[in-house]
């Protein structure tokens, strides 16, 4: 059975790979995850006292907590990011001690502890910068780019991650996906954002002409593109993942106000974000041939799925809302956060 340190495990995208990996493998799984703002433990409620599963609440960049847990792993998932570009306008300094230092501590850690691999980085499509309306979508040797200050942060992790595997031949495998949607995704995030506004008949904040293109992923074919290229990546290697799915944010509001049965006068143009890119979008055909996985949820289906997802689970957005989902740390660890 191999043992596996999956960071920001209780995140959005951490939340669906932890619990894909409980259901389709036999892994032992190690979750170190920090509980910032976006980190929820009652997301992976339904595994404490499983026996091949713990939580450590930690940060990445803490060299001595890291060190202590990667000398019992045989491979790395880093998920655990500062992933809003909002906040990062903000206030960029979160990203640059999570996204740069906290990977680079992943790694010497790694490297200390002689782990077999691989040590997957899980990497953003916003890496490359943004794409013309006629230009071809993002392959994996298109120039790094990067905008705002998350993505300069995740371009720094990525870099570092190749430096790794140049200088110390780690087996190190980055992953570069695009926007993924679907349950247990923050409520600061475009599409949670809408579905809540939507169902409580608040305004719909679109920036700028909502003009510009996303390329939208379901978040279990994100999760299932990271396991094949832990399971099949060349150490090395990068690898595209995305939905084959370009819409305009306008686009997608419109759907969500459809499905909800709500009208277009909710929608609110607001000033643009700045540096704001116009359009992603991800050429995955060598994923597609050297890791035999391709994105199977259409658009529709996926936010059928997800829509339903927040209807059902209106009290876990109501309590992040609130904030007190923290209340159940503190009952279940007897400390605050
Ligand atoms: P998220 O913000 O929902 O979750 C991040 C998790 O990391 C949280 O649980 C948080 O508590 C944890 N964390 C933050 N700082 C930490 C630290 N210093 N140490 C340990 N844990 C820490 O993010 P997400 O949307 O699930 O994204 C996960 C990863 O996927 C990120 O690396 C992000 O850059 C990447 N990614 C996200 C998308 C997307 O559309 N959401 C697309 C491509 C790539
Ligand atoms: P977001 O979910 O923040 O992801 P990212 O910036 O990483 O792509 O935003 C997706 C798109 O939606 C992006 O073009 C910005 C836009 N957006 C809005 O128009 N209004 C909003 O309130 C938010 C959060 C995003």
């Amino acid at each position: 059975m191999k043992k596996i340190l999956v960071t920001g495990g209780c995140g959005f995208i951490g939340t669906n790979f932890i619990r894909l990996l409980m259901k389709e493998t036999d892994y032992e799984v190690t979750n170190l995850d920090a509980l910032t703002y976006a980190g929820n433990l009652e997301n992976l409620k339904e595994l404490e006292g499983d026996k091949r599963y713990r939580f450590i609440k930690g940060r990445i960049e803490d060299e001595q907590v890291v060190s202590s847990i990667m000398k019992d792993m045989d491979a790395v998932v880093n998920f655990a990011a500062e992933s809003h570009v909002d906040r990062s306008i903000k206030s960029a300094r979160p990203f640059i001690t999570t996204n740069v230092m906290g990977t680079q501590v992943l790694l010497d850690c790694f490297r200390q502890a002689g782990c077999k691999g691989p040590f997957v980085h899980v990497s953003t499509d916003e890496v490359y910068g943004s794409l013309g309306k006629d230009d071809p979508a993002f392959t994996e040797r298109h120039h790094l780019r990067p905008n705002s200050p998350y993505s300069a942060s995740k371009a720094s992790s990525d870099l570092l991650c190749r430096a790794a595997w140049k200088t110390f031949g780690l087996p190190v495998i980055v992953t570069r996906c695009s926007n993924n949607y679907g349950p247990f995704q923050f409520p600061e995030k475009l599409i949670p954002l809408m579905i809540i506004n939507c169902l409580e008949g608040r305004k719909l904040p679109i920036y700028g002409d909502g003009m510009n293109v996303r390329d939208w992923i379901y978040v279990e074919d994100h999760c299932r593109g990271v396991l094949a290229a832990l399971e099949k990546g060349v150490p090395g290697a990068i690898y595209n993942l995305g939905g084959n799915c370009e819409l305009t944010n306008l686009k997608v509001v419109e759907t969500i106000i459809d499905m909800l049965g709500k009208t277009k006068d909710l929608i609110e143009f607001v000033a643009d974000r700045p540096g704001h890119d116009r359009r992603y979008a991800m050429d995955i055909g060598f994923s597609q041939k050297s890791l035999s996985w391709s994105p199977k949820v259409d658009f529709e289906k996926g936010m059928e799925k997800t829509v339903n997802w927040y209807i059902e689970n209106r009290q876990w957005w109501e309590r992040i809302l609130s904030g007190e989902y923290r209340s159940y740390y503190k009952n279940h660890y007897g400390s605050e956060l």
